[in-house]
């Protein structure tokens, strides 16, 4: 028997691609649409959280991503700090808990800090959690668990592994969506979306907006998950 939907997924994730173009095609420098998927990232996890999912992951910088120019990683995180000072207060009020996942090795230190702070403040939000995946490459978070288990010097099963990846106790992603009309994971939640269903939309990011979200969550609602089963 074919696994029912959950109306709506549990857990949605979004590889948030596409902000260039958007200002390439305005004329306007690269940082403007990385501000631009800013405003959005924050308008749609709010709609998101109202749709009554209760983990949603956002895919921001890769570990990839760290080789951009300067100028550009400066501009984004220059936006990552201005997210995390402005707007994890209002995510404290609406019960929203902070989950940032990443080598915060490689991120400025004020950055890790200030996530760390985010996390703390919101540790008790019951609504949902939402996750930001900033320094995450898929492959790095992967042998980190690998070499975590090699130093607790005995085999683990599939579930222990999942448990020392950075999402840990989030459970795996249900519907996986990825704008800017690249069809690729690039290194995102490589062992968590194994069975994830896949969204591909042409949309650039800063355009993604809740009537497109909403009829993801259809796409996924007509979708017969099957899970290697008859
Ligand atoms: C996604 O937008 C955000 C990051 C990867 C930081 P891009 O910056 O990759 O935008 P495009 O793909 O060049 O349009
Ligand atoms: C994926 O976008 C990473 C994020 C959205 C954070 P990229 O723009 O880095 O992906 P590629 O290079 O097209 O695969
Ligand atoms: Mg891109």
């Amino acid at each position: 028997m074919a696994e029912k939907q959950h109306i709506p997924p549990r857990h949605v994730a979004v590889i948030m691609d596409g902000n260039g173009r958007w200002a390439k095609r305005r004329l306007l420098p690269r940082a403007a649409g990385h501000r631009a998927g800013m405003e959005r990232m924050i308008s749609l996890a709010e709609h998101a959280f109202g749709c009554g999912i209760k983990y949603f992951t956002l895919f921001a910088l890769s570990t990839e991503n760290l080789s951009r120019p300067a100028e550009e990683l400066g501009a984004l995180f220059s936006l990552f700090r201005e997210y995390f000072g402005r707007h994890v207060g209002a995510l404290k009020e609406k019960g929203v808990r902070l989950n940032v996942i990443g080598d915060a090795s490689l991120l400025p230190p004020d950055i890790a800090e200030a996530a760390k702070r985010g996390e703390a403040l919101t540790a008790g939000g019951e609504k949902g959690t939402l996750t930001f995946a900033i320094g995450y490459g898929g492959r790095r978070e992967i042998v980190a668990a690998a070499n975590e288990a090699v130093r607790r010097g005995r085999e683990v099963t599939e579930e222990e592994f999942a448990s020392l990846l950075w999402t840990g106790e989030l459970p795996p992603p249900d519907l996986l969506i990825r704008t800017g009309g690249e069809m690729r994971i690039s290194n995102f939640l490589l062992w968590q979306a194994a069975y994830a269903e896949l969204y591909f939309t042409d949309t650039l990011f800063p355009d993604f907006g809740g009537e497109e979200f909403d009829a993801a969550l259809r796409e996924y609602a007509s979708r017969e998950r099957r899970f290697g089963k008859l």
